[in-house]
């Protein structure tokens, strides 16, 4: 039996108590309830979806709709997991009457506990006013891809003093603007250890060292989905785009030779006293 869900307290806690917090994103109901069983804490629904569901090179296409649908999938199967959803672009950044619009959607029409968006010092006011509202809000700084073309590219950040400082005042700000938790994407390990030192709220780290007190993956890059994406950050725990496309090359020959279905995937009837009635398939009428 699990333990008792996971909360945006509990999250806190358990920075007080030196436990390591994993979060994994999510965007379907069949991964999410996988994942949600294997004790994740964090299930979060990233804009990533944009790259990794819809095809996009970065994430600015992502509407509010697409992260309320694919959070409403997520959040119908979790029964553990913390859900947190992700502010897509230009769905906070103009006010923060807009943000806290946006966030409040993402909770009532996806069933998010909590909302993530990027940037520092400049989005403070959205911060302050979603939590206000009493939506927890996780900030995201370093690599955030949303300015993907103010940083020429996904680049490693913070890496000379200036721009170092700069991270940590960004840090600051979130927390003191009401920010429960903090995600850290690219930055160097020394930064990483030395905001997460000074923060009571916890850091989560994608491509920023050890130091944090969790860590988040895309999870189509953990399971090893995509070949051709390797960043250094990514650890792939699996291979499955090998056992998938086995799967599916045999699926294709099974078909093609026309050996499947066998017949213990068939189904037979009387077919002179059966006439249109449905046979049950795992409880579904067909
Ligand atoms: O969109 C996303 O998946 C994210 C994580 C990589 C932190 O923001």
């Amino acid at each position: 039996m699990q333990d008792s869900p996971v909360t945006a307290a509990s999250l806190v806690a358990k920075k007080r108590l030196g436990e390591k917090i994993v979060m994994l994103t999510a965007y379907d109901a069949t991964f999410a309830a996988l994942f949600d069983k294997c004790a994740v804490d964090v299930l979060l629904i990233g804009d990533s979806l944009g790259m990794v569901v819809q095809g996009h090179p970065n994430t600015l296409p992502v509407k509010l709709e697409h992260v309320i649908y694919h959070t409403a999938a997520v959040s119908r199967v979790a029964r553990h997991a913390h859900i947190v959803a992700d502010l897509p672009f230009m769905s906070y950044q103009v006010s923060p009457e807009q943000a806290v619009a946006s966030a409040g959607r993402l909770v009532q029409e996806g069933g998010a506990h909590a909302v993530k968006l990027e940037g520092g010092l400049e989005v403070a006011p959205q911060v302050a006013r979603i939590a206000a509202a009493g939506i927890p809000v996780m900030g995201h700084i370093g690599l955030t891809p949303q300015s993907v073309h103010r940083m020429g590219g996904f680049r490693v950040q913070g890496k000379d003093p200036n721009s170092a400082r700069r991270l940590l005042e960004d840090a600051r700000a979130l927390a003191d603007a009401g920010c429960y938790s903090l995600v850290l994407e690219g930055i160097p390990a020394e930064l990483a250890r030395e905001i997460t030192a000074t923060l009571s709220i916890p850091t989560i780290g994608i491509g920023a060292g050890v130091g944090c007190d969790g860590q988040v993956l895309v999870c189509y890059d953990l399971l090893g989905m995509n070949p051709d994406f390797r960043p250094k950050f990514v650890k792939a725990y699996a291979q499955l785009h090998e056992q998938i496309t086995a799967a599916v090359g045999a699926f294709c020959v099974e078909v093609r030779a026309g050996s499947f279905p066998a017949e213990e995937h068939s189904f037979h009837g009387d077919l002179r006293v059966v006439k249109g009635a449905g046979e049950t398939i795992h409880g579904r009428a067909r």
